[in-house]
């Protein structure tokens, strides 16, 4: 299993540009099934998630072709309906195949795509969605059977704002007959990006990133050409690296709407943070500040996924503070590895209480998670002499170069 050796107590310098944002492309990709036609995706980060995506449309049919960050998908050959089961099981998002494939072919065949390290994951709301659009959907021997004869426009309450469930219902009515509404929809800037493409491929989608979207069906699509839009979770995750190791890094190409509540809860650390149009520079503090509630919400609330990052941050500040993880059920592994770190940390169910550690010394630490194994270099990064993560291959689902970016900024990291 490879790792990565961390020399700690470099400030980090520099600048870098921000790549294409994972939970952007990888809807974006599974969408392409839908207009039968050519697309060109640029500003495609190279990441383990991105690569199960492509074999997955390869394995439908369809014909990939990636060039440097640009992906050519040709989807007009795709003929089948089943996804691989290995693939489905290695990636939970590839769930969002089934609104795609129901709204191109009617029908979908996929395992059920089960939990992971941070909780179950459910899909009860993707299959209450599209059953009331009148897909039927028979779970059974650990598959999902979706058929739909002529999915159907409907009025959607989502019970909570699921990204993927919000996601897999637009796919689904993008030519459903009629016009879909999602309330309570999902608000990430993702789901935005998946608008905007769906819509240049001649779909009829208005709402994204506000919580009621409508979705009016077509039966006419073409081909097209789209952009990423920029990782923020990936910019978040530098924007720690610069506040704890008292850096001063300009992250360059960001949305900076994004960030907002990122920006809010780093300046709260005492983090300066310097914003010129399209590029932010973070300058870390001699000292950090604690937060007294971090709290994670849907957007734009503050994003689970920089939950991680933030208690590694957390960790070395001067007091106690809190963390109350609200979007998954068990989203505190790094806890118990920072710990052995020399942090300060004690979970109480969604609960996390972090207390001043005297200082962060070196040790050898298991990446369980994406941004769990994040905050973990993060913490090496910062901690007293050599700290070993175990397990990068949960790092590299959705990272693009992180360790050598890292030492581009001054780090002192190799990969064995
Ligand atoms: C997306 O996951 C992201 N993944 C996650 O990023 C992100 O943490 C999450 O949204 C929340 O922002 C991608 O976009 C590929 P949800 P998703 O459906 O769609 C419950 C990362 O690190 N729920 O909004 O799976 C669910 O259990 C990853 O990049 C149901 O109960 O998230 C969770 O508690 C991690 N039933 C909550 O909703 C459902 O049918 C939020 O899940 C669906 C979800």
């Amino acid at each position: 299993m490879e790792k990565y050796i961390i020399n700690g107590g470099n400030r980090l310098y520099g600048e870098l540009p921000i790549i294409g944002a994972k939970n952007a492309v990888l809807p974006i990709l599974a969408a392409t099934v839908i207009n039968g036609s050519s697309n060109l995706i640029s500003n495609v980060p190279k990441l383990r998630d991105v690569e199960i995506m492509i074999k997955i449309l390869d394995s439908l049919g369809a014909k990939v072709e990636m060039k440097g960050d640009t992906i050519a998908i040709d989807s007009s050959k795709i003929s089948k309906v089943t996804l691989p089961e290995e693939l489905v099981r290695e990636m939970r998002s590839s769930i969002i195949f089934m609104g795609a494939l129901l709204a191109r072919f009617g029908e979908a065949v996929l395992s059920y795509p089960g939990g992971c390290e941070i909780g179950p994951r459910p899909i009860d709301l993707h299959l209450k969605s599209l059953r009331q659009m009148g897909a039927e959907i028979e779970e059974s021997h650990g598959f999902l059977y979706c058929k739909a004869k002529g999915l159907r426009g409907c009025d959607i309450q989502l019970d909570y704002p699921s990204v993927g469930a919000t996601e897999n219902i637009i796919l689904a009515a993008s030519t459903a007959d009629g016009t879909t509404i999602i309330r309570n929809a999902a608000r990430e800037p993702e789901i935005v990006d998946l608008q905007d493409y769906l819509n240049k491929i001649g779909c009829r989608v208005k709402g994204a990133g506000t919580s009621i979207i409508v979705v009016e069906g077509v039966k006419e699509l073409h081909s097209c050409e789209h952009r990423i839009i920029p990782d923020r979770i990936v910019a978040g995750t530098y924007m720690v690296a610069a506040a704890i190791t008292q850096g001063e890094i300009v992250l360059k190409n960001l949305v900076v709407e994004h960030l907002q509540s990122i920006i809010a809860k780093l300046k709260e650390t005492g983090t300066r943070v310097i914003i010129d149009k399209k590029d932010i520079k973070i300058i870390g503090p001699d000292r950090i500040l604690p937060i007294e509630m971090l709290q994670t919400l849907p957007f734009p609330g503050f994003p689970t996924d920089m939950q991680a990052q933030f208690m590694a941050l957390l960790s070395i500040a001067d007091g106690t503070s809190i963390i109350n993880e609200t979007v998954f059920e068990n989203r505190f592994k790094h806890a118990e590895e920072l710990t052995r770190m020399g942090a300060n940390i004690k979970t109480f169910g969604n609960v996390a209480v972090i207390k001043r550690a005297n200082k962060l010394t070196g040790a050898k630490v298991y990446a369980k998670d994406l941004r769990g194994g994040a905050a973990l270099v993060l913490s090496g990064l910062v901690a007293e002499g050599v700290t070993e993560v175990e397990n990068i291959y949960h790092i590299n689902r959705g990272y693009e170069s992180l360790y050598e970016n890292l030492n581009r900024l001054g780090a002192k990291i190799i990969s064995v």
